[in-house]
């Protein structure tokens, strides 16, 4: 019997085109896995078009719930954001199909699974590491970068062979997306100087919607209801992704340094995840003590590497988890975020857990801080400074001077 291979199918030109290259080059069984994470793809179609291309099995997982949950979550939780701007839309979700490909190949009896990622991206890179962190028997192949094709020639392989694909030799853009966002690439983005076309964007088209708020709940650091609505969080998402995008908000434009030493022009789309990251940071201002918060920012900036490197599965990420779901304990309460055309920023936030104290903060009358304190507190404060200073024979004067 032939061995199999479980391959991560999307559906695109590649991953079509390595169904029938594993089964006709290598001599394997496909079977093609399809995870939904939120791409909005047609199942049904994807599922006759793995087949068609020769796959013994087409598998199509609904994981939405579970990119929510167990990835979306965590994210949001450390505020993530790769090079201080990308929210880590493919990212996040290649462990998640990552994950579904192992158990799909030992339900299948495979001795290897496939990706049709090329040598050029990080994709590779997360697909690799997660399965060599959850299955290391398992056989890792990677086609789409030894058969060398260029997209011309994987079109002319595809019609060859009667492989069914969509593809066009013109292609504008490779867009990948999911719950959490959109990320486009190639063609005239890959000149850092021109600004993205209008057509590249499809979640943040500004519509003709007046201003107005939205408050959104978190519980422990949790995104859990719009405007007092409880939402499951896939639900939460896709519902903010619609009503902020629709405000023409959430792009970024950056060149993006990848894991493999290249620099990227990159465009993205992700509406639901710039709020939720911008209100949850919020939230936590008024309820994370000042060191933890400081730390924590510390912290998030590894997380975030981590994640975009492809090692969701690692011990620092693990140990990282932990310290962040500790810090989230009080990160319950409500931000009040105001939208306009090309703008979401935050108008309130409250808390029951809240560490503002307004005795404290006042300049009113209802004052409760120790005055007196202060004095003491600034005098001991500057005395090394004072005293090295003086060693210096007075350098504030001879700087002015
Ligand atoms: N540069 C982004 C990242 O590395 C987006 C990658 C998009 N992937 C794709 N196959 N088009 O996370």
């Amino acid at each position: 019997m032939a061995k199999r291979v479980v391959l991560a199918y999307s559906g695109g030109l590649d991953t079509s085109v390595a169904v029938h290259w594993l089964g006709s080059e290598l001599g394997l069984e496909v079977v093609a896995v399809a995870v939904d994470v939120g791409q909005g793809d047609d199942f049904e179609a994807l599922r006759e078009r793995a087949l068609g291309a020769g796959a013994v099995e087409a598998v199509v997982i609904d994981a939405r719930a579970e990119m929510a949950r167990d990835f979306v979550a965590p994210a949001i939780a450390a505020n993530a954001l790769y090079e201080g701007k990308y929210p880590l839309v493919s990212a996040l979700s290649r462990p998640v199909i990552v994950r579904h490909l192992v158990a799909e190949a030992r339900r299948h009896g495979a001795e290897a699974v496939a990706h049709g990622c090329t040598a050029k991206g990080n994709d590779q890179v997360r697909f690799e590491l997660g399965t060599r962190a959850l299955a290391p028997d398992l056989e890792i192949l990677a086609p789409a970068r030894s058969w060398g094709f260029t997209r011309a020639e994987a079109i002319d392989y595809a019609d060859r062979n009667g492989i069914p694909v969509e593809a066009t030799k013109e292609k504008l853009y490779s867009i990948d997306e999911n719950l959490w966002g959109r990320a486009i690439e190639c063609g005239v983005l890959e000149d850092p100087w021109a600004p993205a076309p209008e057509d590249a964007f499809s979640l943040t088209k500004p519509g003709d919607t007046e201003p107005r708020e939205v408050v959104l709940s978190f519980e422990g650091g949790v995104p859990v209801g719009i405007d007092g609505r409880s939402l499951a969080l896939e639900d939460l998402v896709r519902e903010l992704n619609g009503l902020v995008g629709s405000y023409g908000w959430g792009r970024v434009d950056m060149v993006e340094n990848r894991r493999v030493g290249i620099k990227s022009r990159e465009t993205y789309e992700c509406p639901a995840a710039l709020a939720l990251v911008l209100a949850h940071r919020d939230l936590e201002d008024l309820t994370l003590e000042r060191d933890l918060a400081h730390y924590k920012a510390v912290l998030e900036i590894r997380w975030a590497e981590l994640v975009y490197d492809g090692m969701w599965f690692s011990p620092l990420k693990e140990a990282i988890d932990a310290f962040i779901l500790a810090s989230q304990r009080h990160v319950t309460g409500d931000v009040r975020l105001s939208l306009s055309r090309g703008s979401c920023t935050v108008a309130g936030r409250r808390s029951p857990a809240g560490l503002y104290d307004h005795g404290l903060a006042t300049y009113g009358s209802e004052d409760s801080f120790e005055h007196a304190d202060a004095a003491g507190f600034v005098k001991l404060l500057g005395l090394g400074i004072e005293t090295w200073a003086s060693r210096q024979g007075g350098i504030g004067a001879g700087g002015i001077a």
